[in-house]
């Protein structure tokens, strides 16, 4: 039986407004598990933490329960929920991607530039990693006179496709996925579809939410239904917590 590159059990993650003296639940008992070559699929409604666990993951947040095995590349088991700094930096770097919803980049930093940085911190030269992601671009269809100025100012899909290009370019060996579609056109859409279902053929494990369920069904080869956190549960557990504690 093949062994998952990634295995969470009971992943949590609340937010304490401590200005409010509040507790905010958002992902509660979470287990999911994603292989090489396959895509797991996380639906459930919005608000239901959805995308909070993409950032556990990727360590964005700190999980506040659950453990978040992954198996890297040399074999070696590494629990995220716990991982130092500088084990998640060199993994991002080197073996996790992320494609978010929202791409965050410098403003005087060329498309170009921003797509080819994942090769470049892995020790491409800048020539080589910028002309791989030319190609990537050019996959996903961003218009060629866009690739030397900053995607700072470009339109919610021209983002979404710098954001995807960078995320797919090193091919890493678990991508992050967070409505990659959302924003673009039917046309760009089915290219990026037609793009996931290329590297899932490379063995790339993939966690991704999608915005449309026919999606989910075209593409996920498992599927992990989150469902809200109930306030009321999740209250009392939080006030046995604290009580706990003091
Ligand atoms: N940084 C934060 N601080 C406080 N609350 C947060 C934070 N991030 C997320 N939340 C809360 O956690 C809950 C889950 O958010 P999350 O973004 O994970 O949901 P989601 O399932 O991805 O929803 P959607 O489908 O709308 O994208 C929400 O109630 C949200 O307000
Ligand atoms: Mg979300």
């Amino acid at each position: 039986m093949q062994t998952p590159i990634l295995k969470i059990n009971g992943f949590a993650k609340h937010f304490t407004l401590h200005e409010q003296g509040k507790k905010i639940p958002s992902s509660h008992n979470v287990n999911l598990e994603v292989y090489a070559g396959e895509l797991t699929a996380l639906i459930g409604p919005t608000g239901a933490g959805k995308s909070s666990v993409l950032k556990g993951i990727y360590r964005t947040y700190l999980p506040s329960a659950g453990e978040i095995l992954y198996r890297d590349r040399h074999g070696e088991l590494v629990d995220l929920a716990q991982a130092d700094e500088y084990r998640m930096l060199q993994l991002r770097h080197e073996e996790i991607g992320f494609v978010t919803q929202f791409l965050f980049c410098l403003p005087r930093q060329s498309t170009l530039d921003v797509v080819a940085h994942p090769l470049v911190v892995r020790g491409e030269s800048r020539e080589s990693a910028r002309s791989k992601a030319a190609e990537m671009l050019a996959a996903l269809n961003l218009p060629e006179r866009l690739w030397s100025i900053s995607p700072a100012t470009f339109s919610g899909g021209e983002k979404q496709r710098v954001n995807l290009a960078r995320g797919l370019v090193a091919k890493p060996r678990l991508l992050l996925l967070d409505e990659p579609t959302a924003s673009l056109d039917p046309v760009t859409a089915e290219r990026v579809i037609g793009i996931i279902e290329g590297i899932k053929q490379e063995g790339v494990a993939m966690l991704a939410i999608f915005h449309h369920p026919e999606l989910t069904h075209r593409l996920g080869d498992r599927v992990v239904e989150l469902t809200p956190p109930s306030t009321l549960i999740q209250t009392q557990a939080i006030n046995k917590q604290e009580k706990a504690v003091a």
